[in-house]
């Protein structure tokens, strides 16, 4: 990887915020906050424009209603090329916890998204990407 550096002008207030914000966060450098906000803003574009994506869907149903169990897994298999991996939790008496990998294109993963939160019953839905592509 290699450094860039660059003159930035900002708001004092602003700045200031940022820095206690991000010495609670225990960043080493303002450099290094700034290179993940800057990240996290190419990793969103990304998701919205288009590219290819790496996350996790989170999602969170009741267990007694085993027709939702039947779906969700439905969809998984229609999805398989695009799903790495899928941990199911039983996180209490009641209610499914299910994390869905997955690594595709953004229009894909928004379809599989579309389609799991649309199914009646699912109490919970989230999603997280954690990065476009290996190189960021
Ligand atoms: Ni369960």
């Amino acid at each position: 990887m290699k450094i860039k550096r660059f003159g930035v002008s900002i708001d004092e207030e602003l700045l200031k915020k940022f820095d206690e914000i991000i010495k609670e966060e225990n960043y080493p450098t303002r450099s290094k906050a700034l290179n993940d906000l800057i990240r996290e803003y190419i990793v969103k574009k990304e998701w919205l424009g288009g590219g290819e994506i790496t996350g996790a869907i989170f999602l969170i149903y009741d267990h007694h209603k085993r027709e939702i169990v039947d779906k969700v897994t439905d969809i998984q298999h229609d999805f398989h090329n695009i799903i790495i991996s899928t941990l199911h939790i039983h996180l209490d008496i009641d209610n499914c916890f299910e994390i869905i990998a997955f690594r595709g294109l953004s229009k894909d993963i928004n379809l599989l998204n579309k389609k799991l939160k649309n199914i009646k019953g699912i109490k919970s839905n989230f999603v997280s990407i954690i990065s476009k592509k290996e190189e960021i």
